[in-house]
């Protein structure tokens, strides 16, 4: 059948389930390992396969079709990296992250090869040869699926399943099945509807094809027959039709919802409530923080892109100072295009902020890589002037020697633990020292009946003096433009 497969050595890996092979050459020398032991590799297959449990996730779009290959079940996978020459750790690090990912979503990885090429094949991503080794190892698996890292042309997707026998699914698609896995509010479910259908469309044809969708554990076989028939022609223009409607009328939707979020926006804007935003890569501790903060409860889950709505919440500086903390979705290296798009609105809330809090995983094996990719996504929507603090996280978990070259790299950095709470005290006088001031300076007289007015004063402002007198209070305080002018009718 096939020659077993070179593995690299797992602890280098640090994963913990799969085997992660490479290309001899895309390793540095020291990594290099030696093959696995030829008389129990195959055993060590076997005994693997037997006991993986079938996750069966399914991702449905009921309301457009029911045509079969919408219903993905992501199990049992190989994964499959083509890299460029030179960037070896960065290969592992992009395919380990492809594992995190492809487990999110509830597969069981069961291998993971890499390419070196200078370009992925335009026709198959993968070359010929290799598009055979990974047919060998699709077999001796027993894996379903495959994931490439990397987007796909509807092309190369059809042509690979060809070679391949199973399904094949690109990292664009791997990441909209998790957001579509994770969306809760209608505006987020909404936005990766739109995602997934406009990444959906052109590739219809490709995915009905030659083999049936479902997996199901068939090993690859890819016999013919009953269930493996893709839809015909007229099945797949109506489906194209069903959702282009269905698309236009997400798009609809989904810019009522955004008048609606502009026009809560705006209100802060007027009332000069400050805004700050956690922004960054996902898993990075961004909820978890955002709890220690606030003691808000926000949902933390150990996986990746737990967080997809956005929640804004009320909070106060430790002097009091009241502001807004806004929770964003998860970034992701090459965060697909189309979810960029989708989520353009409910990202302008980090564009509108006044400061950003940046978070990274200090514990990471690449924390510049992830800052960057960040930091792409905060260009490609407007918000790179917005003042930006990096708040390093996990740092019970990191390398001091990582910590401190980020410190030195970068302007503004906090260093924090969610988990034991260490640095909290320092972000939050990062709070108090960089959360806008109001900017309007009043000083009224506010008759004892205002009580509303003297609390609204303490609530959204800064009081410099209050003194009680025989008319009222007499308060001199910083307020925003909304409330200095409500207040205009009781002095300066
Ligand atoms: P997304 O929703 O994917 O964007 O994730 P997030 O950035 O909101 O991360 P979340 O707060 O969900 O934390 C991810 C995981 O990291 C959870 O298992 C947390 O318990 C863990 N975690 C968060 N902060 C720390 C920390 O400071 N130290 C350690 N050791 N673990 C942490």
């Amino acid at each position: 059948m096939t020659e077993p497969l070179k593995r690299v050595d797992q602890s280098m890996t640090a994963l913990d389930d799969a085997t992660i092979t490479f290309d001899d050459d895309l390793l540095p020398d020291d990594v290099r390992a030696e093959p696995a032991d030829p008389t129990t590799g195959d055993l060590d297959l076997e005994a693997r396969s037997g006991l993986r449990r079938v996750a069966g996730i399914r991702t449905d779009l009921e309301d457009v079709t029911e045509v079969e290959y919408r219903q993905l079940r992501l199990e049992r996978v190989v994964l499959m990296g083509v890299y460029p020459y030179g960037d070896a750790i960065g290969a592992r690090n992009s395919l380990a992250e492809l594992q995190a990912l492809a487990e999110t979503a509830g597969c069981e990885v069961l291998e993971g090869l890499a390419q070196r090429r200078e370009k992925p094949d335009p026709a198959t991503y993968v070359g010929s040869g290799k598009a055979k080794e990974l047919r060998d190892a699709v077999i001796a698996t027993g894996a379903d699926t495959v994931i490439c890292d990397g987007e796909l042309t509807p092309g190369q997707l059809r042509k690979l399943e060809d070679v391949l026998k199973v399904k094949v699914i690109d990292r664009t698609w791997l990441i909209l099945d998790i957001f579509a896995q994770h969306a809760s509010s209608r505006e987020g479910k909404a936005q990766v509807e739109l995602a997934q259908m406009t990444y959906m469309l052109p590739r219809l044809r490709g995915w009905g094809e030659s083999l049936s969708r479902q997996g199901g554990g068939a090993g690859g076989s890819g016999s013919g027959g009953v269930g493996t028939r893709g839809p015909g022609e007229t099945k797949i223009e109506t489906d194209r039709r069903r959702i282009r409607s269905r698309k236009a009328k997400l798009a609809r939707e989904i810019a009522e919802m955004k008048t609606a979020r502009d026009t809560k926006r705006q209100s802060r804007v007027v009332n000069r409530v400050p805004s700050v935003a956690i922004a960054g890569y996902t898993n990075a501790g961004k909820s978890s923080l955002l709890n220690r903060l606030t003691g808000a409860g926000v949902l933390v889950e150990d996986a990746l892109f737990a967080t997809l709505d956005p929640t804004v919440r009320k909070a106060e500086t430790p002097s009091g100072r009241e502001f807004t903390l806004t929770d964003t979705v998860g970034f992701v290296r090459l965060l697909p295009h189309q979810l960029v798009e989708a989520f353009r609105s409910t990202l302008e809330e980090v564009a509108a902020a006044d400061l950003v809090l940046h978070v990274v995983d200090g514990s990471h094996a690449d924390p510049e890589g992830q800052l960057a990719a960040v930091r792409e996504v905060f260009a490609d929507i407007g918000a790179s002037d917005v003042p930006e603090v990096v708040v390093v996280n996990k740092c019970d978990l990191a390398d001091p020697l990582v910590l401190g070259r980020l410190q030195r790299r970068e302007k503004h950095v906090v260093l924090t633990s969610a988990l034991t709470g260490e640095g909290l005290p320092e972000l939050l006088q990062v709070l108090e020292d960089e959360v806008p001031h109001p900017d309007v300076l009043v000083d009224v007289l506010l008759p004892y009946a205002e009580g509303a007015l003297v609390s609204r004063i303490h609530d959204e402002g800064e009081v410099l003096t209050e003194e009680h007198e025989a008319e009222g209070t007499h308060l001199q305080a910083r307020v925003g433009h909304g409330l200095a002018s409500d207040l205009a009718a009781y002095g300066s």
